[in-house]
């Protein structure tokens, strides 16, 4: 068990640089996880952190040791590939012995090191096993077995639950958290699925084309996302571009303006997550209590999602709201083509400087 801290960790290939400036601690213990869609460097960082792709600047230190210049295997880490390949001529417990076998540790110590993994993670009774006789999450498992069978520093799992199913997804990442806790174990996850990262990790690091973007805690990061990248990453966010006057966003066209209070001078953009709107018909009188910011717009789309319901609705001047609610006291009788009213708290209103990536999502969301 180590932190882990990288300093400045760059890679380029050619010219090309797809990790750039990478400046990050890890704690001891901590579950870290990676997240960004895909191509943005996510597996080159975890790769250069096993040491299976050399660095081309920067230093990587477990602990105090700078590890930067030793090869995978005097690292001790315990790595979990994307789809995990095991052996498919070996049984279970070979495919688990064989790091051991690798590193020369004496055969009763194997035998025992490898019964207590398998115990660790449910498969005890699997051992004689080939892969093709287990589920795809026991499979899962053999690999996570085989990474923690060397009592790795640090874990390092690339996407490891990529090859299941949603249900299996969800049980494995709970068992993956569990072990992982009661390790004590310091943990790199990668994975390009928000939800998973924002169930999982202690925090996350969001990274947009070979940067650090933000980070965070999951609240932090969902709640006060710090560029326009995150908020549209994590999550959904409606996006309005405007000038900031006073406590007031007022949006291009100077037609309508929104009560913020959030404190970015010369913000250019205003974002609303759609689970914080409040929607009613606009026909019922005194249905909410007064709001910061209420305005009236038309249903044009309908998705019930089981939990809650999403709806477009546009607004004056062909804009365009997404709204999410809650199905907690049954489905609103809300339909295609009625007039609502929208309530949003300042508090719900973020804002955004807005750089050329900013407008251009913007764009692409009108
Ligand atoms: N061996 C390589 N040679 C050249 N380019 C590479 C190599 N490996 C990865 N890349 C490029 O680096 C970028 C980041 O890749 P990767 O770290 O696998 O992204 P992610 O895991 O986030 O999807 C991609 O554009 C990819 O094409
Ligand atoms: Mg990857």
């Amino acid at each position: 068990m180590s932190k882990v801290v990288l300093k400045n960790l760059m890679k380029q290939y050619d010219s090309t640089v797809v990790v750039r400036e990478m400046s990050l601690e890890i704690g001891d213990g901590e579950f870290l996880a990676l997240l960004g869609p895909s191509g943005c460097g996510k597996t080159t960082t975890l790769r250069m952190i096993a040491g299976f792709v050399e660095a081309s600047a920067g230093r990587i230190l477990f602990g105090e040791e700078d590890v930067t210049d030793l090869p995978p295997n005097k690292r001790n880490t315990g790595m979990v590939f994307q789809g995990f390949a095991l052996f498919p001529h070996m049984t279970v417990a070979q495919n688990v012995a064989y790091g051991l076998e690798m590193r020369r540790i004496a055969r009763p110590e194997i035998k025992t090191r490898v019964a207590k993994v398998l115990d660790l993670v449910q498969l005890g009774r699997f051992s004689d096993r080939f892969p093709r006789q287990l589920s795809g999450g026991q499979q899962q498992r053999v690999a996570l077995a085989r990474a923690l069978v060397i009592n790795p520093h640090v874990l390092l799992l690339d996407e490891p639950l990529s090859a299941l199913d949603a249900k299996l997804r969800h049980d494995v990442r709970l068992q993956i958290r569990q072990l992982q806790q009661s390790l004590g174990l310091t943990t790199v996850f990668v994975t390009h699925d928000q939800e998973e990262a924002l169930s999982l990790a202690d925090r996350l690091v969001v990274m947009n084309a070979g940067a650090i973007e933000q980070i965070g805690s999951p609240a932090d990061l969902y709640e006060r996302p710090a560029t326009p990248f995150v908020a549209d990453f994590i999550g959904k966010t409606n996006f309005f571009s405007g000038d900031l006057n006073g406590n007031r966003f007022v949006l291009e066209g100077g037609d309508q303006s929104f009560k913020v209070c959030s404190q970015v001078s010369n913000a250019k953009l205003l974002g609303i997550r759609p689970e914080k709107i409040m929607l009613s018909s606009s026909d019922q009188p005194g249905s909410s209590r007064e709001s910061d910011n209420e305005m009236t717009g038309v249903v044009e789309l309908v998705s019930y999602l089981g939990p809650s319901t999403e709806f477009r609705i546009r607004l004056a001047k062909d804009r365009h709201m997404l709204v999410q609610q809650s199905n907690r006291d049954a489905a609103q009788c809300v339909h295609v083509g009625q007039q609502v009213k929208l309530s949003i708290p300042s508090e719900s209103c973020l804002l955004f400087d807005a750089d050329e990536r900013a407008r251009e999502l913007v764009r692409a969301k009108a």
